[in-house]
């Protein structure tokens, strides 16, 4: 790893002005640079990094090192990192800062999954300040560039801690937070809790905070922002998976009931980008095929805006089956991978024999 001359002080970046903009949510495997290609032709500003976990940076892992490419079209771009100790986070976002090109670093203490919280690292933090406020001391000393937060409401259902955390965040270096309104615990089930959020709100000084969770509207995303006003913008995860032309949706504050023949065309799109990033040999058709079918996984839960009787979709409903005004609108409204599969096989050609998918992440279900 490269290190700056002792004597070059570095520049620090200008800061981001986050407040009021749109913001695509981290999302490991699904949150690839291609997809976030997507994104920004559909308008999103921020766009940041899968997560990265901060010891195999320091490895040298070239899968990790792979998450950190920004594309040129991401405006205001992030690459977040997760871990638990203070040492090792300083070292890699040094890295980050100095190797990467990044407008911001974002910290993880939102990750429910059991592998990161018995480490004591994402959601885990929560429960230790002290640890958190090493952490981004030591983060804000050694990067150059703003350094922001991502959490949930706390570790257990109605145990919150968020709105304790967020001015001790803020003394401690942070630029901008995110509150995803869940708590760990909860993992996907119920709806985020918004009006938690909105207190949190109040919690900051001069920190924007944005708030998450469930946003598959643009409706809901002005009711939260402007109606409410209880966040100073809104990060989109699910939501921009399952309808990724949200962000036009969002400034333009309407509908659109895109046909099928052009979200087929939003995913040959994803596999010219794929093509760029992953390659054009077999293993990076490969590696095109199983991206574009993870995404699969949460794009088949669109309803088409033209057969809902009630508007907006409501990302925690389960839809009733339903057929779709032509046969491509209903094959892409499959749950079953193996019609994503025969998808996949109208944009790239046939799958190897004996193919078959399983997707990664169980939040394709409604409960994850
Ligand atoms: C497939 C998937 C992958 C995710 N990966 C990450 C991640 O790498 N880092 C992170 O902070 N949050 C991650 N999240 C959480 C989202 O960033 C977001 O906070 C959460 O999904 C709530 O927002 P939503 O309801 O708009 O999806 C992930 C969520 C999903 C569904």
């Amino acid at each position: 790893m490269r290190s700056a001359a002792p004597t070059a002080k570095r520049e620090r970046r200008a800061p981001v002005d986050f407040a009021g903009k749109t913001y695509l949510a981290p999302l490991t495997t699904v949150g690839n640079l291609p997809f976030r290609r997507v994104c920004k032709e559909f308008g999103v500003d921020i766009t940041c990094s899968e997560m990265a976990i901060a010891n195999n940076i320091l490895q040298g892992s070239q899968t990790e090192l792979a998450l950190l490419k920004r594309h040129k079209s991401e405006t205001i771009f992030g690459v977040q990192l997760a871990g638990s100790r203070a040492d090792v986070i300083g070292r890699a976002t040094e890295f980050v800062s100095r190797e990467c090109s990044v407008d911001f670093i974002d910290f993880n203490m939102g990750c429910p999954i059991d592998m990161a919280f018995n480490n004591g690292g994402g959601s885990a933090l929560l429960a230790q300040p002290r640890r958190i406020e090493r952490i981004l001391r030591t983060m804000r000393h050694v990067a150059d560039c703003d350094i922001t937060v991502k959490f949930r409401t706390g570790v257990k259902n109605n145990v919150n801690v968020a709105h304790e955390l967020i001015p001790q965040f803020e003394a401690w270096g942070a630029a901008m937070g995110t509150l995803h309104g869940r708590s760990r615990q909860q993992r996907y089930s119920k709806s985020a809790d918004w009006e938690y959020i909105g207190r949190c709100r109040g919690a900051a000084q001069q920190m924007p905070l944005f708030g998450g969770g469930d946003v598959l509207s643009w409706e809901d995303y002005w009711a939260h922002l402007e109606t409410r006003q209880q966040c100073d913008g809104i990060m989109v995860g699910r939501g921009a998976l399952i309808k990724p032309w949200i962000f036009r949706e969002i400034s333009e504050r309407r509908v659109w009931d895109i046909s099928a023949t052009e979200r087929l065309d939003i995913l040959k799109q994803f596999a010219r980008f794929g093509m760029e990033h992953w390659g054009t040999d077999s293993q990076g058709i490969a590696n095109v095929r199983r991206y574009l079918l993870e995404w699969q996984s949460f794009l088949h839960r669109y309803i088409p805006a033209g057969i809902l009787e009630v508007l907006p979709q409501n990302i925690n409903d389960r839809p009733p089956p339903f057929v779709g005004r032509n046969d491509l609108e209903t094959l892409m409204a499959s749950p079953l991978a193996s019609d994503w599969v025969k998808l996949s096989e109208m944009i790239l050609g046939p799958a190897p024999d004996g193919f078959a998918f399983v997707p990664k992440h169980k939040s394709n279900s409604y409960e994850g």
